[in-house]
């Protein structure tokens, strides 16, 4: 059976490359995968005032995230950083205290960027915060996607045939097979 696996798309706007990055990979892995895009756009910043009487957005939010098996996240980098919007999922996502839904989810990281670094930056922030949130994260291969721009899409939002398809064809065949590996409990998860 097909795991299920939550994307979270770091990018709000409707033209996204990562969006578009997100698209193929739920394509290209469809026969291991079943991906979905758990939209962000719609979270109130985080108050942990709101903890107790959560709006309906987080709710929403946390619970698509928790019945997820994985986590994919594809994300551009703004200011070599992660983008506000993204950094405020993950804070929503992992309280209140001791109720983190990100927590022992097997997880990867992908970056895209017009640009020639390839979302680094944002990249190697956000696997920081999945060390701390307990997430088993795919180590390679790594993904930072350089020179991403929309020529490099068909009409549907798919990759077309290049070495960039190539790389993403790869990195999706190795999530699956990295969330196959957690999920059988062949790595060990810290409590
Ligand atoms: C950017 N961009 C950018 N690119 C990059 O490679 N490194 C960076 O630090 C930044 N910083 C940055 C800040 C802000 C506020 C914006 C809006 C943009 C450019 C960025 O990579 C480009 O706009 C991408 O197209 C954004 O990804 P999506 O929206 O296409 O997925």
């Amino acid at each position: 059976s097909r795991h299920k696996i939550a994307i979270v798309v770091g990018s709000l706007r409707k033209g996204s490359v990562n969006r578009r990055i997100a698209l193929s990979i739920q394509s290209f892995a469809s026969t291991t995968l079943e991906c979905e895009i758990v939209e962000i756009g719609d979270l109130p910043l985080y108050n942990q005032d709101l903890d107790g009487e959560p709006p309906a957005a987080y709710v929403r939010f946390r619970e698509a995230i928790a019945a997820a098996e994985g986590v994919l996240f594809v994300t551009p980098e703004y200011n070599r950083g992660v983008p506000g919007a993204l950094k405020n999922a993950i804070d929503v996502g992992s309280r209140p205290y001791g109720a983190s839904v990100w927590d022992k989810k097997p997880a990867a990281i992908v970056s895209a960027s017009p640009g020639g670094i390839g979302g680094f930056g944002a990249n190697h922030q956000l696997r920081q915060l999945c060390v701390f949130l307990n997430m088993p994260t795919m180590q390679q291969p790594e993904a930072y996607l350089g020179n991403v721009t929309d020529d490099k899409f068909d009409a549907d939002g798919c990759l077309k045939e290049g070495p960039l398809k190539d790389v993403v064809v790869r990195i999706a065949d190795a999530f699956a097979g990295w969330v196959g590996l957690i999920l059988r409990g062949r790595a060990v998860i810290a409590e």
